[in-house]
């Protein structure tokens, strides 16, 4: 396998970045990564007295738009290997006291989630570290843990395809967030890694064909001239 996409390479990288990763993320997307995340959120109605499940959760970033209409009445499970990520999510926790918030510090290939768990699973970039093979067993795990009707919406960062906007996006992604990075966190190195990740993710296209499932509704989505892209989907049975 490819190095980038082990595993314990991602985990390191995260490890790395927690530190500066909100900050950096919510700079170097304009603001626009908070507005991704509850455009991602808000394309499956969640309904109050679900379940929840954030895989790839970071911090907890997407928790905000997932609980923000009533926080007491949800279930949310969420799940990351990244220790200092995990760490952070903890505390994250404690800005929302009446929900019921479960952190999982684990593997998304390798988890305790039960069976037909989930009414919603939401996952905000959390994607373009995964080569084809974990993106088809990402959807076997999916298929896995959610109800049947149960729904889900994922998202990330991609290349847009504007002959105009392309080029400029990136020599953004390759050239200025590496210089973002090394002001936050002194290294270029670390950050210009997500733009590598980005380049060879392009968007969710690839995602939407590996979901193609005869139990599965899905459906590709852009946002911001494709500056960011997913899948939207529904499990039949
Ligand atoms: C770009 S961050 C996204 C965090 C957050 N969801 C957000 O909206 O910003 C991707 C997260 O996925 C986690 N991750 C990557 N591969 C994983 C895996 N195989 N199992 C669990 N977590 C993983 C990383 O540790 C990292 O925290």
């Amino acid at each position: 396998m490819n190095e980038i996409y082990e595993p314990k390479f991602v985990e390191k990288l995260f490890d790395k970045m927690s530190n500066s990763y909100a900050k950096v993320n919510y700079i170097t997307s304009f603001g626009f990564s908070e507005r991704w995340r509850r455009q991602c959120v808000e394309e499956i109605n969640i309904e109050k007295g679900k379940t929840v499940v954030d895989l790839m959760t970071g911090m907890g970033e997407c928790w905000k738009h997932i609980l923000k209409k009533s926080d007491q009445n949800f279930t949310l499970i969420s799940l990351d290997f990244s220790t200092e990520m995990i760490h952070r999510a903890e505390k994250n926790k404690l800005k929302f006291k009446n929900a019921t918030i479960e952190v999982l510090k684990e593997n998304v290939f390798d988890n305790s989630i039960k069976n037909q768990t989930a009414d919603y699973i939401i996952s905000g970039f959390g994607l373009k570290t995964f080569n084809n093979k974990q993106l088809s067993d990402l959807a076997n795990e999916i298929d896995r843990i959610l109800k049947p009707n149960g729904k889900f919406s994922l998202i990330d960062v991609s290349v847009p395809k504007s002959k105009f906007i392309r080029p400029f996006y990136m020599l953004y992604l390759k050239n200025i967030i590496p210089i973002l990075g090394k002001m936050f966190l002194g290294s270029p190195e670390t950050y210009k890694m997500l733009g590598i990740y980005t380049q060879q993710f392009v968007n969710a296209k690839n995602v939407h064909r590996i979901f193609e499932r005869p139990n599965f509704e899905v459906e590709y989505i852009t946002y911001f001239y494709g500056c960011a892209s997913g899948i939207k989907g529904r499990k039949i049975k």
